[in-house]
């Protein structure tokens, strides 16, 4: 059975290194034959979420477009930048904005966001020898806590990104290599299982 996987990066910035991991990870998840789509936060450009922006002009097209993507996944997994041992505000806003698109529900049961449904494996690298690791226990809870979804238990955490991630998504080190695909080969494993 075909899988579906978006691969995605907290961090909009032109040579980050957490799109190079988004990448790396689809380009191994691939190899476990699944389909694998990266987007780039950057062509989803949201304003900080406010309550009053929402109600005068309502959910932005941005995060409609980026919710449509997210819909047609089994599958989502983020890197995730860390900033002061949390994830980066525009991770945290786009998780939001998301959030704010709910169908469903009804006869006691609550309505569902974009992100339920979905299977999550999140990761994260930097230059530093943690690879931002701390960053990913808040990631896990705003999605296990907030969003009630499946969160691989294999994160990934990849110190001195820049020397062992390409641009392209090339994995140049045979334990950030083993550790990637441990962790793709789950998690296309169980993306499956739930969609099935
Ligand atoms: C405001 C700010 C806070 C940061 N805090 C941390 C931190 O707590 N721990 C850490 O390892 N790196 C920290 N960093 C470094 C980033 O994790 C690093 O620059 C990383 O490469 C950013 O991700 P990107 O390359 O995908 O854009 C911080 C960077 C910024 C700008």
């Amino acid at each position: 059975m075909s899988v579906k996987l978006l691969f995605f990066a907290g961090s909009a910035r032109k040579d980050s290194l957490n799109k190079r991991l988004a990448k790396a990870a689809m380009n191994k998840a691939i190899e476990f034959e699944a389909e694998g789509t990266f987007v780039d936060l950057k062509d989803f450009p949201m304003p900080i979420y406010c309550g009053d922006i929402e109600q005068q002009d309502g959910v932005p097209d941005t995060t409609k477009q980026l919710a449509e993507i997210v819909s047609a996944h089994d599958g989502v997994f983020i890197a995730a930048p860390e900033y002061n041992s949390t994830i980066t505000p525009l991770l945290k806003n786009t998780l939001d904005w998301v959030s704010r698109l709910k169908t469903g529900g009804g006869d006691g049961v609550p309505p569902s966001t974009p992100w339920q449904g979905r299977y999550f494996s999140i990761g994260a690298t930097s230059q530093g020898a943690m690879g931002g690791m701390r960053g990913l226990q808040t990631l896990s809870q705003t999605l296990i806590n907030g969003f009630q979804v499946h969160v691989s238990p294999k994160t990934v955490a990849v110190p001195k990104g820049s020397d062992v991630l390409t641009e392209d998504g090339q994995v140049t080190n045979p334990q950030t290599e083993a550790m990637l695909s441990g962790a793709m080969q789950h998690f296309v494993s169980h993306s499956r299982a739930l969609k099935s």
